[in-house]
Order: structure tokens, then sequence, then C-alpha cells
């Protein structure tokens, strides 16, 4: 295999089928190049990351053996997010049998977690408790997840997968202006813990576009996941590693803890939007069911009377975001603590009363329409990509360690930074999370139990053909974000491009509260929602969207995210 550390010669070397120079201006911010992939293709949130995927389609890889080195790849070179000390969900499409699954390796609250354990004596939440240090972080899913999908549909050499990113992170690899702009962002947060320090600011200095970034602890658990699979991480040196710095950081993650972590094949979130079939993450992810209820809700109006971005259009879409995520709060949990009516919230009739709610020219009153969320401050460090081969593979991947760079602890010796996911549960009822989301009894912390998430790896099927590989980061707007993108794309008849490049809004019920992306709307527009009811507010941009498109005749292309600084890919 030509995989390790030749990962750049290897993507300069890449053939491409065709190539569709849709404005010939290198350099010039509004480059646009579609490029088609008759083999295989992938989005993701890092350069390197895909340059790494085209490598391992190169060597005759599946879009799983993609997936699998990418994961692992970004946890090397997209510290923020990228993660072996985290978790996430992968929905798949095995092109064999045609059949699609979701696989769930969401974190786990450690078995000594508790309801009241980000508390103190008289109830009152402690700062901090569950978003940084020890206590914060849930027992890891990724390997076990990545190990999964490998073991099931992978087709080369699990040690040649790993390998490449353990050899990034022994050799280094070149920050770019964003993971140095990031890195020095985070300083403050990245130097409070002694290994977290030791392993992103050796020498305390600034980083700067070009400097080298090696992470040696990294490589060495990297290593030992390449040499001995999941037990690699789970068992022996890597897990002795995690128990010392939960003893000496105050977390309560045990090696029963760690052997005892399991990934969960669930059935997907499927359900028909138009002629499409759209399948997404179910419990204990929010996301399938509220990107199901939105565009259900949406399916019977006539988009024609409609623009892209128009009033009539946002205010639609918000009002039907607003009721899909008043039922959020009060019924989504994990499903092995938690009975989530999946099929009532998705059942045809309950979405038709629950349309009746919508005015087309007025805002509803979130007061009106159920318990839930508020204000929702956002970071944008989750990350998705996309897979996709000839062979009729799919794979969407959501992973995440929560905020950026997750609790900020690097376990001492391992070189990998701790989630802080445990944030994603009801610290306490009424509390919002990092994400302005506050649970119900049903999200409440139990030992053992998965954290409600967001997260909604999606695949799209036109007449069973594969169609859109997508998901996005973004904390609750994740939901909206890829909502967005399927209207863009199906109604509005957007390219990819147009799709992820589209301005974004974003209603999530509590606060009652619309917000749109900075600078994108005229002032007509606003004018107009806020005549309807709205109160509006504009954010920063945000999110990061991996979409690719199966065409009709097989071939394979795609669009990064402008917002971010990734690359789609293929062979
Ligand atoms: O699982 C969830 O929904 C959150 N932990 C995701 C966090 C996220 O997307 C951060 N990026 N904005």
């Amino acid at each position: 295999m030509v995989m390790s550390g030749s990962y750049s010669t290897r993507a300069l070397s890449l053939p491409v089928s065709v190539m569709v120079l849709a404005a010939l201006c290198l350099g010039c911010a509004n480059v646009e190049v579609t490029q088609y992939h008759d083999r295989g293709a992938l989005a993701t949130a890092a350069p390197i990351a895909t340059a790494v995927g085209e490598g391992v389609f190169a060597e005759g890889g599946n879009a799983f053996d993609v997936a699998v080195a990418v994961g692992f790849t970004l946890a090397v070179v997209h510290p923020q997010a990228g993660n072996i000390g985290g978790g996430g969900f992968a929905v798949v499409r095995d092109g064999s049998s045609g059949a699609i699954e979701a696989l769930d390796f969401r974190e786990k609250a450690p078995s000594a977690a508790h309801e009241t354990m980000y508390q103190d004596s008289t109830g009152q939440v402690i700062e901090g408790l569950s978003t940084v240090g020890a206590l914060a972080s849930g027992v890891p899913g990724t390997v076990a997840g990545l190990y999964e999908l490998w073991s099931r549909h992978g087709s080369l050499a699990w040690e040649e997968l790993v390998g490449v990113a353990a050899s990034l992170a022994d050799t280094g690899f070149v920050v770019d202006d964003y993971l140095a702009r990031s890195l020095n962002d985070y300083k403050l947060e990245l130097t409070e813990f002694e290994p977290t320090a030791r392993q992103f600011f050796p020498d305390g200095r600034q980083w700067q576009a070009g400097d080298r970034l090696i992470q040696s602890d990294l490589a060495k658990t990297l290593y030992s996941i390449a040499a001995g699979g999941k037990d690699g991480f789970y068992t022996g040196t890597v897990a002795e590693y995690i128990e010392q710095t939960m003893a000496s950081f105050g977390g309560v993650i045990t090696a029963e803890d760690l052997l005892a972590y399991e990934v969960i094949w669930r059935d997907p979130i499927h359900f028909r939007f138009d002629s499409l079939d759209i399948y997404s993450m179910p419990p204990p992810s929010s996301g399938g069911v509220h990107l199901g209820q939105i565009l259900k809700l949406l399916e019977p109006y006539d988009f024609s009377r409609f623009t892209a971005n128009s009033p009539g259009y946002i205010h639609l879409f918000c009002e039907a975001s607003r009721l899909a995520f008043a039922d959020r709060s009060e019924h989504l949990a994990d499903p092995d603590f938690h009975d989530v009516p999946v099929a009532r919230l998705l059942d045809g009739d309950y979405i038709a009363l629950r349309r009746a709610l919508i005015s087309p020219e007025h805002a509803s009153s979130s007061g009106e329409v159920g318990p839930g969320l508020t204000a929702s401050p956002e970071s944008d460090q989750t990350t998705h990509y996309s897979v996709c081969d000839r062979d009729g593979n799919m794979v969407a991947v959501t992973y995440t360690l929560n905020a950026s760079y997750g609790s900020k602890l690097v376990v001492e010796g391992a070189g990998f930074l701790l989630n802080n996911e445990m944030d994603d549960f009801s610290v306490k009822p009424g509390v919002p999370n990092l994400y302005g989301l506050v649970g119900a009894a049903a999200n409440r912390i139990e030992p053992n139990k998965r954290m409600l998430s967001s997260m909604s790896p999606t695949l799209v099927m036109c007449h069973d053909r594969p169609m859109l590989v997508l998901g996005a980061p973004g904390g609750g707007k994740i939901i909206t974000v890829v909502a967005q993108a399927i209207l863009n794309f199906t109604r509005f008849k957007m390219s990819p491009l147009e799709t992820v490049r589209q301005p974004r809004v974003h209603h999530q019920w509590l606060p009652d509260v619309l917000y749109l992306e900075q600078g994108q709307f005229s002032i007509d527009v606003k004018q107009t929602l806020i005549r309807y009811g709205h109160t509006i507010e504009e954010r920063d941009p945000y999110s990061d969207l991996q979409l690719l498109h199966i065409e009709t005749d097989g071939l394979m292309t795609g669009a990064s995210d402008p917002r971010g600084r990734g690359t789609v890919g293929g062979y």
C-alpha cells in the first residue's frame, strides 16, 4: 500500500474521470470546480483527510475502508472534533445487499455516574464540571465504532488503514492557517491541563501556518490500535493510561467501563419525502426524528410559489422547525432507558395535526406549542464526513468530542483528547447545556446510559438508487442544516455547491427567535419576516456541511462547505 506518509503525492497523482471547470480562476475566492468520480468519492472537513481517503480508494479500498482511515486521520489533523476519545454515529448502506443500517458508537455514562453528579449539596449546578476536565467525559465509543465498520464491511487490512493516521501523528503534518488559528484561539483552555499543554503547546509558542504538529503519544496509541484492533484501545496500556488520567484529574471512567463498551446496530429512521427515501440516525440521536418531522410538515406545500431564501419559505421552514424542536426535549433520549415514541412522532395523522398550527403569514408563539429548549451558544466542533463508492456503498459518519477540543483534557501518555459529552445529558432539569438544550427526565444521567444527541448522518435514496450522503456539525442546528440542504437540493434544484453555500436559518422553539446567518439576507427579507411576527437575530456563519451526490449514471460528485476548509475528493 502507498498510504503511509505519502498521502499528498498520492492525492496529486490521482486520475480523475471527468473534470468540469465552472470557473478557471485558481486562487480566486469564487473558484468553482466540479469533479466527477467513477470509483468512489468523499467529502471531509480537512484536506489531508480527504487526500488520505483518495489514497485508500486508489489502493482498491471500498467506502468503508475510506471511512475508517478518514476517521482516524481526522483525530490527528482535525483535533477540534476528529477523535478517538469521543463518539458518534454512522448511517451506512451495504451496496451488495442494499441494507441500510445505523451504527451507534455514542459515548456512555460511566457506571459510577449519577443524576446529581454535577450539582453541589444544595442542588446547584457546579459550573464547568460537565464541560471541562475528566468528569465531563463519557466512555469513548469511536474506536469501537470504526472497528465495527471495518469488521463488517472493510476489505483492506486494518493495520494499514489505521497506520496512515499513526504515521501522520508520528512524523507530524504541516499545520494550515485554519488549525493554527483554532489552536491559538483555544490556547488558554488548552494549556489549563499539563498533558494537553504538552501536546498542543510544547514550547508555549503561538502556532503559525506552516509549522509542523507532531503528536508522539497519539502515534503510540494509534499504533497500538493498528496492531491490536479495538482491544488496543479498550484494554492494556491505553486503558491503563485512561484510568490513571481519571485518577489524577478527578474522573470516574474505569477499566471495567472501557471493557464493557459496546456499539449498537440500530434500525435507522426511515421516511418518505416526495419520491425519496430518507434514512437518518435514530435515538439516542434526535436528528432523524426531527429531520423527518420538519420535512413531512413541509411536504404538502407548493414550493413553486417560493424562491429559495424568500421570506415565505423561511417562515414555513421556521414554523416547521419550531414544532419539531418543541417535541425534542420532552420525548427524546437513549431508547434503551426511555420509551421514545418514535412512530407516534412521525405518524402522518400527528404531523397533519401539527401542520394545522402553521399559518402562512403569521409566526406562531413558542409559548403555545409545548415544552423544551433555550438559547444556543454555538461551537462548530463536531465533524461529519461522507463517503460513497461505485458498488453502492454509502457511509455517513458524524462524530464528535462535543465542544471544540472536548473536555480539553489529553490522556496523559496516550496523547488524545477526551470528550465532554456528559454535558449532553440534562445535568439538571431546566438547566440548559452548551447548546441551550434543556432536557427533561427522559435524558437524565443514569449509569451506562447514552446522552441525547442531534447528530444526523443521512442517506437519501431515489427509487432505490443512492442519491445523497450528507451531514453536518452544529449542535441543535445540525438538524436544520441537514433539512435545508435536502430542501435546497431536491425542491429548489440546486447543485451540490449551491446547496452547501446557501445562507442558513434556524429556529429551535425556545428561545422564540429566528436565527439568520449574518449578512446573508436583504433588508426586505428581514422586514417581511418581522412583519410576519418573527423575532430575528443574526448569527455568525455556522456548521460545515459535507455532501455527496451520486448521479443517475453512477458518477459521484459533491461539495464541502465553504464556511470550513474541507474538500471533496475521489478516484
Ligand atoms: O451530540 C450532539 O448533538 C452534540 N454533542 C454535537 C455537538 C456539536 O455539533 C458541536 N458543534 N457544533
